[in-house]
């Protein structure tokens, strides 16, 4: 079994993934804050999914900068295109790219950002080296990981409550998600990737939902869980609802499920 196989599989959940974006745009916001774009830019989002946060850039900058987002999902792309088409965008486009092979020059980038895509990524190394490759000197990257299963709350509930229900393979993929949590990961192997510059910090951010059930219909309505969730019963789908709600008891706040969640948020410059 290869790392990434138990990620949900993009292409097929592309149209739903937009659901996750208002939950996302914190993070969004962070990373284009240490980013400092400044006009004549020229941008690559690595891992741009639907198109968050390279769509927010772009139009924040319209006619300033030039931007790209690349990503492996064909499925994500046409999804990100469609919003450019309909936005009237003429400074950003997407292109289907895995982030380990980028088809562009070295010294290419003014500024490289990537939300969430590292530590998916087959070899997340290689991705990283490829960053560093087309990133001017002197350029800037803003990227965000997630930290560890402990403080990706969510994340955790599914695999404790879906794992012992479900042969290995199939397992939230916890460990892929969170694999540059750890202390030191996300540092060591910046290092290795040629960055020598740059800086960590742990923030958090919330999931908020009107409810538990609010949140549990989110889930299966975007199919982020589809692999596991199809290899259960129905009864077995009962259960699981009913114990992660259990779980997720400690977090409502005034009738309001508010989950905080911690990444890494690094950034710095060749
Ligand atoms: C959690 S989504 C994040 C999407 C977007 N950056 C956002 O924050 O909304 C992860 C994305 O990483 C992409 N991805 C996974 N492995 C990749 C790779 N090796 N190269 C490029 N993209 C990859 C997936 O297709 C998916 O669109």
């Amino acid at each position: 079994m290869s790392a990434s196989e138990n990620q949900p599989d993009w292409n097929k959940i592309a149209e739903k993934f937009d659901m996750w974006l208002p939950q996302l745009a914190p993070v969004g916001e962070a990373l284009i804050e240490q980013l400092q774009a400044k006009p004549g830019d020229r941008i690559l989002d690595l891992a741009s999914g639907t198109g968050e946060p390279a769509l927010s850039l772009a139009r924040q900058m319209a006619g300033e900068i030039e931007v790209i987002g690349v990503d492996a999902a064909e499925g994500m792309v046409r999804v990100a295109n469609k919003k450019v088409k309909d936005l009237g965008l003429n400074n950003i486009r997407f292109e289907t790219m895995p982030a380990e092979a980028l088809t562009f020059d070295a010294n290419s980038f003014d500024r490289v950002l990537c939300r969430f895509g590292v530590m998916l990524f087959e070899d997340s190394l290689q991705g990283l080296k490829e960053m560093f490759r087309v990133l001017k000197p002197g350029g800037h990257f803003a990227l965000a990981v997630w930290s560890t299963p402990e403080t990706m709350p969510t994340m955790h509930w599914s695999y404790k409550v879906m794992a012992p229900r479900l042969p290995q393979e199939l397992h939230p993929p916890v460990a892929k998600v969170t694999s540059l949590g750890g202390p030191g990961v996300l540092e060591d192997m910046l290092f290795k990737a040629g960055f020598s510059d740059f800086t960590i910090e742990t923030k958090t951010f919330n999931y908020n939902f009107d409810s538990f059930d609010a949140y549990w219909d989110h889930v299966e309505a975007s199919d982020i869980l589809k692999m596991q969730y199809d290899a259960l019963p129905e009864e077995a789908r009962k259960e699981v609802r009913n114990e992660i709600g259990k779980l997720a008891r400690d977090f409502i706040v005034d009738g309001q499920l508010v989950v905080p969640h911690d990444f890494h948020l690094a950034w710095g410059s060749k």
